[in-house]
């Protein structure tokens, strides 16, 4: 496995294996890899001939108030962990190469952008959609893997990629879970033991919902017991946004009748403030009556 700090040796490490029709798997991460990131190398492993891990904590992406910092950091257990999943290269460029000074160019995907998280997290996902441009030229994937847990993220990628014309297949890959339902996330070590039950709200909120919907019930009534759910956990501190939404255009439909969306799925999403962290998790259910 080989490890990549400089731009530019990554551009030509890529270079010389598309010369020999070899095929690029890319996956971008910031590192404290969990099984949720270890489930898209994997898939990635399984599709293409190179497998390239990206390692960058980006600070374009944290607000001045967020977690940049603090934000969890492992390079040499992330490195044993991808060495044991076949890992070709781990890319970890510093932050100084990645943004010299005098850097000014962003990319910003509009509409989407604005929905949910990029409603409480501004600039958010300009930083997250610059970094992950600037990686795709870097590493000159054939294919890119992200995961649903970020979905938001997701078809903001996916609508850059069409936009933008890059010619990269984007595959997006499911959310992995601990046994409790709680989603994996580098973000779960902020918690302490109380708060960490806690955060089985989230997916316990989302079962509600979703129970409420395969009964054939309205939106409405699905965000009511999504919320009662949310409101039933003390340690909640916030709740930032619970609702269903239209899987394309992140609207919130909960005033709309159900049967439009009949043979279609909808999004059940949440952001919220458990401690110090703040988690996000979602899910698709198809509306079936
Ligand atoms: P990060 O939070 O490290 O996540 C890297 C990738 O792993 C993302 O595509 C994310 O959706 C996926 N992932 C995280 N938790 C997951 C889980 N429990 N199950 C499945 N996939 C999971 O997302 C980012 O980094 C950054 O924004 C990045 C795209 C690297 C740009 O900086």
């Amino acid at each position: 496995m080989e490890i990549i700090r400089n731009i530019k040796v990554m551009q030509e490490t890529a270079n010389a294996y598309i010369r020999e029709a070899k095929t690029i798997g890319f996956v971008p991460t910031m590192g404290a890899l969990h099984e949720g990131h270890l489930s898209l190398v994997e898939r990635c492993r399984q599709e293409n001939d190179i497998v390239v891990v990206s390692i960058f904590v980006n600070p374009t992406q944290f607000g001045p108030s967020e977690d940049y910092k603090e934000y969890p950091r492992d390079l040499e257990g992330d490195i044993e962990k991808l060495r044991e999943m076949e890992v070709d290269i781990v890319f970890c460029p510093t932050a100084e190469e990645m943004y010299p000074e005098g850097y000014c160019t962003y990319v910003n995907v509009e509409g989407v952008s604005e929905k949910l998280c990029g409603a409480f997290r501004p600039g958010h996902f300009r930083g997250v959609a610059t970094v992950v441009t600037k990686l795709f030229n870097i590493v000159k994937p054939t294919r890119a893997y992200f995961g649903q847990k970020d979905y938001q993220q997701s078809i903001i990628i996916k609508r850059m990629v069409e936009d933008l014309n890059f010619d990269i297949d984007i595959i997006v890959c499911p959310t992995v879970r601990e046994k409790d339902g709680l989603a994996m996330s580098s973000r779960n070590q902020y918690l302490n033991e109380a708060e960490r039950q806690a955060a089985t709200v989230l997916y316990r909120a989302m079962q509600a919902a979703r129970e409420v919907i395969l009964s054939g019930k309205g939106f409405g009534e699905a965000k009511e017991h999504m919320q009662r759910v949310l409101r039933s956990e003390p340690l909640v501190r916030e709740v930032q946004y619970a609702s269903v939404y239209d899987p394309f255009s992140l609207e919130d439909i909960t005033t709309l009748d159900a049967s439009g969306y009949k043979g279609r799925k909808v999004l059940l999403a949440i952001a919220l403030i458990i401690g110090k962290a703040r988690l996000i998790d979602n899910m698709l259910v198809e509306v079936t009556q």
